[in-house]
């Protein structure tokens, strides 16, 4: 019998890894998932607007979905200030990553990854057989990457894609309008993804549509996260009429399906709960901070509502929080074996995490 083999690029994957809930290991723990409080995604912690939910029922599910996502894309264009061409929607902000990959890499290009970072940037590369490089911002800059070496780096490498995420995932290191500016700036030859997926996070962050017009910025964002429709998947670009247009050409059909269309909709026009939503997040965020320093545990400063906490060994120490109904995200696929990231709750759902944390010490 003879067997196909996939691509080389593919067997050489490893095995992408993310927070949330593990189905098998808390089957295998013989956990409830209703019973396990989760630190490890960093969504908002209050839920989508209630507005989301009644879209169910006007949403008709025998018709295809519309594969440009015009109404969608014609509030989100509103939203930002810029034209609905400069808008595409993708099925989560991670299916974007790979549109990106596949619409501007081929095998041996260039591409550069600001580490430690989210995952599926380098794994998209990867799979386009690009030679992904990392930058890594150093522990001991507190994870704030050296930008005279990052922009030597690009000037040197000129990657086709260069991955940013701001504020960073998981170290909350979150740059400022001048440093993403001089970076664009650095590699003329080059697309710079800045992946803003945790921007509406950020108190007093700074608006990247204006850097649209250098024509090699993509802002990317979730809806996922501010709007916790992580089921759901819905993310979105903005970019040059250009890359929209290539970027567009390579998604498959009707990948955005009707309920998340409607969903984002609603949830936009909805901004009241957003705003206080993503305040109270922000608040429950330091305060929670606050008591695990008291608990005299290392806790990394961070712009947004997630950060980094010094475990020692992150991965035990994830396994005990579970034992203990507590889910964290254990940063060792990140690199980064002695922190574990934990994104605030609401406060009363914080106060178990600490009181779970303390049991441990
Ligand atoms: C930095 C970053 N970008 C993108 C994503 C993917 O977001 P989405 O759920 O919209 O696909 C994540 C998810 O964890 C993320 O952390």
């Amino acid at each position: 019998m003879s067997r196909v083999s996939p691509r080389p690029e593919i067997a050489a994957l490893p095995p992408s890894v993310h927070g949330g809930l593990d189905h098998g290991e808390l089957a295998r723990l013989t956990i409830h998932p209703d019973d396990v409080l989760d630190f490890s995604v960093n969504r908002n912690p209050f839920g989508p607007p209630p507005s989301v939910r009644a879209v169910w029922e006007g949403v008709s599910l025998e018709r295809y979905p519309d594969r440009e996502c015009l109404a969608l894309r014609s509030a989100l264009a509103e939203r930002h200030g810029c034209g609905m061409a400069q808008v595409w929607v993708g099925n989560g902000a991670a299916e974007l990553i790979w549109l990106l990959a596949l619409t501007y890499l081929s095998t041996g290009d260039p591409m550069l990854v600001v580490t430690p970072t989210f995952g599926e940037y380098a794994a998209a590369g990867r799979v386009m057989g690009a030679r992904s490089k990392m930058f890594v911002a150093r522990q001991r800059d507190d994870f704030y990457p050296d930008l005279d070496a990052l922009v030597i780096r690009m000037k040197k490498l000129r990657p086709r894609l260069t991955f940013l995420c701001n504020p960073n995932n998981p170290t909350g290191v979150y740059l400022e309008r001048e440093v993403v500016k001089a970076l664009l700036a650095a590699n003329p030859s080059g697309l710079l993804v800045l992946d803003e997926a945790y921007a509406p996070f950020v108190e007093n962050g700074w608006d990247s549509t204006p850097l649209l017009r250098s024509g090699r910025l993509v802002a990317l964002r979730s809806m996922t996260k501010d709007y916790a429709l992580a089921g759901l998947r819905l993310g979105y670009l903005l970019a040059a009429e250009g890359i929209v247009g290539a970027v567009r050409r390579v998604q498959p059909p009707w990948s955005v399906n009707v309920i998340a269309q409607a969903a984002g909709l609603a949830a936009l026009g909805n901004d009241a709960y957003l705003q206080d939503t993503l305040a109270q997040t922000r608040a429950a965020a330091v305060e929670l901070a606050r008591e695990l320093a008291a608990l005299g545990l290392q806790v990394r400063p961070s712009a947004t509502h997630f950060f980094l906490v010094k475990a020692g060994d992150a991965a035990a120490t994830r396994s005990k929080l579970l034992r203990r109904g507590i889910l964290v995200r254990d940063c060792t696929s990140f690199g980064l074996p002695a922190f574990v990231r934990i994104a605030a709750r609401r406060p009363e759902e914080n106060q178990r995490l600490v009181a779970a944390w303390r049991e441990l010490m």
